[in-house]
């Protein structure tokens, strides 16, 4: 693809370099390209050594002896939640607002370092008490309250392992979590507010542990969305109660580097979603050093706003563990954008003068739809970095996210990056970059990418390929909890050879003549659904656990809104066939794949058919279903055992 054809694909030639005034005041000069050129793991040495706080300091960078497991900074000890609080608070900043939390129902709360280290304190001692040590894991399935981030800064105080699941998903989700980590202790709420309404956190934690086999010993109850709840003595505990009467002394020990700081479980090719595991010192440096530099942090004057869920990666680096090691002075919200009024994060961000903002393109999207006048009716005059994050952003959004909340000047950083990857790994830099919309540009100094065709070699620009991390980078996963296997096989079995290893992330991207990386979404059957994850294969074995289906597929449709919506075709048992109506079926399918696996992985649409096109070795052609859910013309059907099949499906949706 010629640079002219890249140019179209965007819509967009504009380009946007920096202003002088904001590279005469930015954090991030153009030496530390040079430096990291020059020695790239003395770069995240230096970075480690100057942003994080070391009980023990280290002498080795990389052990990378054991590859693909990486060990970064092995011999230096640190803890992680003192590097978030107590030194920020002995530095003199205990004053300084670390959250601005704001309730969807209105209410809200400021906390200063000071209070949040207080608050850790209290919570590590009472997890202490309930038996938590280094390694244990401790499940966290709460809505976006101040709690979550105390609950996982105490986690990780003690060494122990949090894995945070996002309050979307449902009880099935939840129980194969915590199965899957033998977590020791839940720490949930009672409900949270989203849209008007509160939803129920305890009742899917009382159904994930019903079963009676379950690791947990206690579970730990945040009250917050006064709906009642049942509770079973000896095991349910309430926050305010241990918390509040909880000893407020707490010494944070030093923990090696290494040592596991959380599991994140995300949706992979396979049915079953992988324990991403990330440890503590390579993490943290990263995070932080992204977080600075990437968004131009001043944590004296700016105030950040990251928009994610807690539940998920981006909640994790970007409203955790980044902004906190950086002492950044931060807004939480805990509810969704268009509740009670469709201007309610232009309100918040006016409130507290909010300077750096970072969400998803689907969220800029649907404001787009809505119209300018919303935010207009808001002074936003405050910001001066704006983010991207989850799915390629489109110029169209880009250009309206700049001129619109970003008063035509604030420079936007695309960041591309993965639950696996822990941190930014692609981003403009906005003192330096000049900024090209729709690409997420240049690889952060220290990240090594490259662009390589099927056969492994790397593709000259301007063309096409896959995207693979060259080089081991200080954030990177760690394995997938219990399974050091299906990690070797799924990110490094497709482009290592000898012992160079090479990461394959899973994505398409171009790379255009300038060496800016064009990013072109998942080339496996991975979805992405408004910046979420999605595995087919996941929702395909929610549907045929269901008796009124016997086979079933799904595939991602382009979706203006979500970026990709899920779209299933199912072939119902015979006996059903005539039983259900097909809107009945379809009705009952959506619901029982919220059910199972959480509203998110709702299909928007699914279709009752006969058959699924499949090859002659049994394959179903998923891009064929592709072509008619996008409502296309259908591609090449020869390889089909049946090649009539496909002309009955298009019939019968006709
Ligand atoms: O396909 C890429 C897309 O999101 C995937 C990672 O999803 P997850 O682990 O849930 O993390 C999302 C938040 C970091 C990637 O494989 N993706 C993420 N950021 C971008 C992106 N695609 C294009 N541009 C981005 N900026």
């Amino acid at each position: 693809m010629s640079t002219n054809s890249i140019d179209s694909l965007l819509h967009e030639s504009r380009r946007f370099p920096p202003t002088a005034e904001f590279t005469a005041g930015a954090i991030a000069k153009p030496e530390l390209y040079d430096e990291a050129k020059a020695d790239r793991v003395g770069f995240w040495a230096d970075q480690a050594r100057e942003l994080l706080h070391w009980h023990k300091p280290f002498t080795q960078t990389l052990d990378w002896s054991s590859a693909p497991f990486a060990q970064w900074f092995a011999d230096g000890e640190l803890n992680v939640a003192y590097n978030c609080l107590d030194r920020h608070v002995e530095a003199g900043n205990g004053d300084r607002v670390a959250i601005h939390w704001e309730g969807e129902p209105g209410d809200s709360r400021s906390i200063t370092y000071a209070e949040l280290t207080a608050e850790v304190k209290r919570a590590a001692n009472v997890l202490a008490g309930l038996g938590i040590r280094q390694g244990d894991r401790v499940a966290v399935y709460m809505p976006v309250v101040p709690e979550a981030v105390v609950a996982m800064l105490a986690i990780a105080r003690l060494g122990a392992v949090h894995s945070v699941v996002f309050g979307g998903f449902s009880s099935e989700s939840l129980r194969s979590r915590i199965d899957d980590a033998s977590a020791k202790l839940v720490i949930t709420a009672d409900g949270g507010w989203r849209k008007g309404k509160v939803f129920p956190l305890k009742a899917a934690v009382d159904g994930a542990l019903a079963n009676g086999t379950s690791t947990v010993e206690h579970v730990l109850v945040v009250k917050r969305g006064e709906n009642e709840v049942e509770w079973t003595e000896g095991r349910d505990l309430w926050w305010h109660d241990e918390v509040g009467k909880a000893e407020p002394e707490h010494e944070a020990q030093g923990f090696e580097a290494e040592n596991p700081l959380f599991i994140l479980y995300t949706s992979g090719t396979t049915g079953k979603p992988k324990g991403i595991l990330h440890s503590s010192g390579g993490y943290l440096t990263q995070v932080a050093s992204t977080h600075r530099n990437v968004f131009d942090l001043h944590p004296e004057t700016d105030v950040y706003w990251c928009t994610a869920d807690v539940g998920w990666i981006t909640g994790h680096s970007y409203v955790v563990y980044g902004p906190l090691a950086n002492g950044a002075t931060q807004v939480m919200y805990e509810g969704t954008p268009d509740t009670p009024h469709p201007g309610r994060w232009w309100e918040l961000i006016q409130k507290y003068k909010v300077s750096i903002f970072y969400t998803a393109p689907t969220a800029i999207r649907s404001f787009m739809k809505l119209g300018r006048e919303i935010p207009d009716a808001f002074d936003l005059s405050s910001i001066r970095v704006l983010g991207s994050v989850g799915e390629p952003i489109n110029p169209e959004a880009w250009i309206w996210y700049r001129d619109v909340i970003g008063a035509g000047t604030a420079p936007i950083v695309d960041t591309w990056w993965q639950t696996e990857t822990g941190g930014i790994m692609i981003s403009a830099l906005p003192g330096i970059t000049t900024l090209k919309p729709g690409s997420a540009q240049v690889p952060i100094p220290g990240v090594k990418i490259d662009i390589l065709g099927e056969d492994g070699t790397r593709v000259d620009p301007p063309q096409g390929g896959l995207l693979v991390v060259s080089e081991p980078w200080p954030a990177m996963l760690r394995g997938i909890w219990g399974d050091p296997e299906r990690f070797k096989e799924t990110y490094w079995s497709r482009f290592s050879k000898g012992d160079v290893w090479k990461y394959f992330a899973g994505d398409g991207a171009h790379v255009d003549s300038d060496g800016d990386i064009v990013l072109l979404g998942r080339v496996d059957d991975v979805m992405n659904v408004s910046g979420h994850r999605l595995s087919t294969q996941e929702i395909e074995s929610a549907l045929v656990s269901h008796p009124i289906v016997a086979e079933a597929a799904v595939v991602g449709a382009a979706d203006e809104a979500t970026g990709q919506a899920v779209v299933a075709f199912v072939i119902l048992r015979s006996d059903q066939e005539k039983a259900q109506t097909v809107e009945e079926a379809s009705t009952l399918l959506r619901a029982h794949v919220a059910q199972q696996i959480g509203a998110i992985a709702r299909p928007r649409q699914v279709f009752v058919v006969a058959e699924l096109p499949k090859t002659r070795s049994g394959k179903i052609m998923r891009r064929l279903l592709q072509d008619v859910a996008e409502g296309r013309e259908l591609g090449d059907t020869t390889t089909l055992t049946d090649s009539s099949v496909m002309q009955i499906i298009t019939d019968k949706l006709k």
